[in-house]
């Protein structure tokens, strides 16, 4: 008998909701949310409202897109944390009272274990190989930055994380310093490709092991910015490309630099990338190279698997339903959470 699992997804600014049939993707659908853009950052109040809004037509459009009905779910699974408590709220509250009504098991995942495991989303008739354990994986969100081995669907080990922002926040945080809008992350990527990485120098953040650290960073690009605007007010708009391609370059590097040493210190030559950030052009560009010249086998995952989606969450709740791992209705959700 089939197993289909309905998943949703609401931690931050994106309302998703995907089904998934016995592991495979039958639909992922999302809605994102523009009305953070002029205020240069998620807002959560609004985050929560738009959730509100938007997570019963996301959910029906899943179901309909997937061309099952209701009654067929046997599961929903849902991010409980890390992200916004107010933006969770909807998610949880939403699963808990479709599974009351329709008498279904609920099953919760980290939203951070969704990103780390993204390769494992399959489509119907897609070949792609699936990384093979145990693997390296560099997740890296607005909201985090770590690499962890990943040694089975449930058995990994945070080998570093950032000490402060995360990247996809000082891509945000540049963004908004120059006037981008929010996201950050797509706009100076965008950008980038039209400017010299080299016109202007930051310096790599140090910090030992394979910990990461970007708020130096952030602060070194807008004093920069601050001390030539004094000099000539259209210093931005002169160099918006160059500033975008120096500032990414480096955390790339950065990103990069840490990766190699993990598969150094580890020996496994398997390495993944998820998370916001790993939509970057120019990271997966990167990652691809390095794989190339060193013999690693690198998983870049489709960049609608990056950012935010329930497909993810989906996915491991199928695994979770298999293991038999399931939450109460007494479940509440988490602002933080470590997997
Ligand atoms: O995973 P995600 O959708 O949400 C979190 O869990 O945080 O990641 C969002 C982050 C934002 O900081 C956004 O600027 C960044 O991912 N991002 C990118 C790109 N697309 C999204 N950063 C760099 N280049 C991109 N193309
Ligand atoms: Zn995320």
């Amino acid at each position: 008998m089939s197993i289909i699992i309905l998943g949703i997804e609401s931690s931050c600014d994106d309302t998703s909701a995907a089904v998934v049939k016995d592991g495979v993707l039958l639909s992922n659908v999302m809605a994102g949310q523009k009305v953070h853009e002029e205020y240069g950052g998620v807002v959560p109040e609004l985050a929560s409202r738009a959730h509100q809004q938007n997570i019963v037509p996301v959910v029906d459009a899943a179901i309909r897109r997937a061309g099952i009905d209701k009654k067929d779910i046997d599961a929903i699974a849902f991010t409980r944390g890390p992200g916004l408590l107010g933006s969770l709220f909807v998610g949880v509250f939403f699963s808990k009272g479709f599974a009351l009504a329709r008498d279904v098991r609920l099953v919760e995942v980290n939203h951070l274990h969704g990103h780390m495991l993204a390769h494992f989303i399959r489509e119907p008739g897609s070949d792609r190989p699936l990384p093979r354990f145990p693997f390296l994986n560099l997740t890296v969100s607005g909201g985090h930055t770590q690499i962890v081995l990943v040694k089975d669907y449930f058995d990994f080990q945070v080998l570093g994380e950032t000490i402060d922002d995360a990247a996809g926040e000082a891509f945000d945080k540049a963004a908004k310093i120059m006037g981008l809008g929010y996201p950050g992350g797509p706009v100076i990527d965008h950008l980038a490709q039209q400017g010299n990485p080299g016109a202007f120098h930051f310096p790599m953040p140090r910090i030992r092991g394979l910990n990461f650290s970007f708020s130096g960073l952030k602060t070194s690009f807008l004093y920069l910015v601050r001390d030539e605007l004094q000099k000539d007010p259209r210093f931005i708009e002169k160099n918006k490309a160059d500033l975008c391609a120096s500032f990414q370059k480096v955390i790339i590097d950065f990103l990069l630099a840490k990766l190699r040493r993990a598969v150094r210190e580890t020996g496994i030559k398997e390495v993944a990338i998820g998370g916001g950030v790993a939509a970057n052009s120019e990271l997966r560009r990167r990652l691809q190279e390095l794989a190339d010249k060193g013999g690693w086998i690198a998983h870049i995952p489709e960049r609608r698997f990056t950012t935010d989606n329930a497909a993810m969450i989906a996915t491991i709740g199928y695994y979770k339903y298999l293991k038999g791992e399931f939450a109460g209705q007494d479940v509440v959700p988490l602002a933080r959470w470590k997997v």
